[in-house]
């Protein structure tokens, strides 16, 4: 590995502009990686980084033990560094010497905190057993999530909390889609096998392989010619679910960066209009990026969903897709910075958006329409109680209960409890306007 230094540096960087900047994890790391063109430095930044934001309030836990005064939030890089110590003295194979020199000499900017994090982490090594001990006794720390999401997810699930919790701390599978209009999944599986990346299908989702090992998307055959796309099972349901016919015009309301877009034309790319619309004009040049490696074909539009008079031109759908904006509780094993940035008061801002855009929408739909609703949230606020409300409020809506043999039929709508067949935490909604 080159320059171990600047490695662990750069990483601390990277923690450092998630939790004191607020920037999400992803973005931080494709910014961090820029000049790097190492593989190795790469895998071991990205390895470090997501460990610590999964194991975070573990760790801050035991560093508030260690030390004797706060650090100051302009010294957020040292607790970082001193974070990522801890980290690989408990969970990497880095030798506690390599982990306590190279953190420390990765320091070098500011040399008050060289015997600072010399003297924390030898400390650590000294007390790890009863510090941790102490952590498996504070609900926050041994869980490794805030106590208001603990609660939270606790308030709503009860029995599944131990294991919710604990799937959010897990490394995901790697799951790709296939896209059909290209070929088929048991001939893309072939030529996994013949690349030797092990894998195989899942039976309830017949566009979705799940590998036994993530691997650089480089390395899939056909990738850049768009044989195939990175994507969560439960969020490959969603085509499945909506069901487009020949001569629909479709209506994806919130569609970047266009996962759910490009699933639903694979799956019906003859004779269909889409209208791909998200409020973010950033993210929606990954739409057309995404449609353009998949050969795929929508109209792509910036606009608010809540506001359709802007952009609709007095159109009407069959389909429409409401993919909402959430609190994204259902994709932490994906996404683990979610539990450093979320904050409790967003949840109910979230909530009165997703019923604003289902009004909206609603009146988007055409008679003997389909209109899904989904989240990637295991929260009832922003699922089966949003829909109850949305049927209270709408008396033309017809709930259409969904049967299927994954998730968790519920009184409105269908959870996905996050690990349940290895998929993300998802919530889905059908509801029908009678003709
Ligand atoms: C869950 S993500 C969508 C993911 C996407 N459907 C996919 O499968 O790739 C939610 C999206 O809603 C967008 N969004 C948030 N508020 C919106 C609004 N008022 N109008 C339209 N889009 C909005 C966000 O920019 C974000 O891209």
């Amino acid at each position: 590995m080159s320059n171990m230094l600047n490695v662990r540096l750069q990483a601390a960087n990277v923690l450092s502009r998630v939790v004191k900047d607020g920037q999400s994890l992803t973005v931080a790391l494709d910014r961090a990686f820029e000049p790097i063109e190492n593989s190795k430095d790469r895998a071991f930044i990205q390895a470090l980084c997501y460990g610590v934001i999964r194991q975070y309030h573990r760790l801050d836990f035991i560093l508030q033990q260690l030390l004797t005064k706060p650090l100051r939030n302009k010294d957020t890089d040292i607790k970082m560094l001193l974070l990522m110590g801890m980290y690989q003295l408990k969970f990497m194979r880095v030798k506690a010497h390599a982990a306590v020199s190279e953190t420390v000499s990765a320091a070098k900017k500011k040399s008050w905190s060289k015997s600072l994090i010399n003297g924390v982490l030898r400390q650590y090594i000294r007390e790890q057993e009863s510090l941790e001990e102490k952590a498996d006794q504070n609900s926050s720390a041994a869980n490794s999530h805030p106590q208001w999401l603990i609660d939270k997810i606790g308030e709503d699930w009860p029995e599944q909390v131990a294991s919710l919790l604990e799937q959010n701390n897990r490394q995901p599978p790697m799951v790709l889609r296939v896209n059909l209009a290209q070929g088929s999944r048991d001939a893309y599986l072939k030529r996994l096998k013949e690349h030797l990346i092990e894998a195989k299908g899942v039976s309830f989702c017949p566009s979705a392989i799940i590998l036994a090992q993530p691997v650089n998307v480089e390395k899939l055959p056909g990738f850049s010619d768009g044989l195939v796309s990175v994507q969560d099972t439960a969020a490959q349901l969603a085509a499945e679910l909506l069901d487009v016919q020949p001569g629909h015009s479709v209506l994806d309301l919130c569609a970047a960066p266009g996962g759910k877009t490009a699933a639903v034309l694979e799956r019906q790319i003859e004779s269909i209009s889409m209208l791909a619309v998200d409020i973010d004009e950033t993210r929606l040049e990954r739409v057309n990026d995404n449609l353009q490696r998949l050969k795929l074909q929508a109209k792509v539009v910036a606009g608010d969903a809540t506001q359709p008079e802007a952009w609709v031109n007095g159109q009407t759908f069959d389909r429409i897709l409401v993919d909402a904006p959430c609190s994204a509780i259902g994709v932490i094993r994906r996404h683990p910075d979610i539990k450093v940035l979320r904050r409790e008061s967003d949840i109910s801002a979230l909530q009165a958006i997703q019923q604003q855009i289902l009004d909206k929408a609603w009146e988007l739909l055409l008679p003997g329409g389909v209109l899904l609703y989904i989240t990637c949230s295991v929260l009832k606020q922003e699922n089966e109680k949003q829909i109850k409300t949305f049927l209270s409020k709408h008396q033309d809506a017809v709930e259409e209960p969904i049967v299927a043999d994954w998730g968790i039929k519920r009184e409105f709508g269908r959870q996905v409890l996050t690990g349940d067949s290895d998929m993300d935490g998802f919530y889905y909604a059908k509801l029908l306007k009678p003709v």
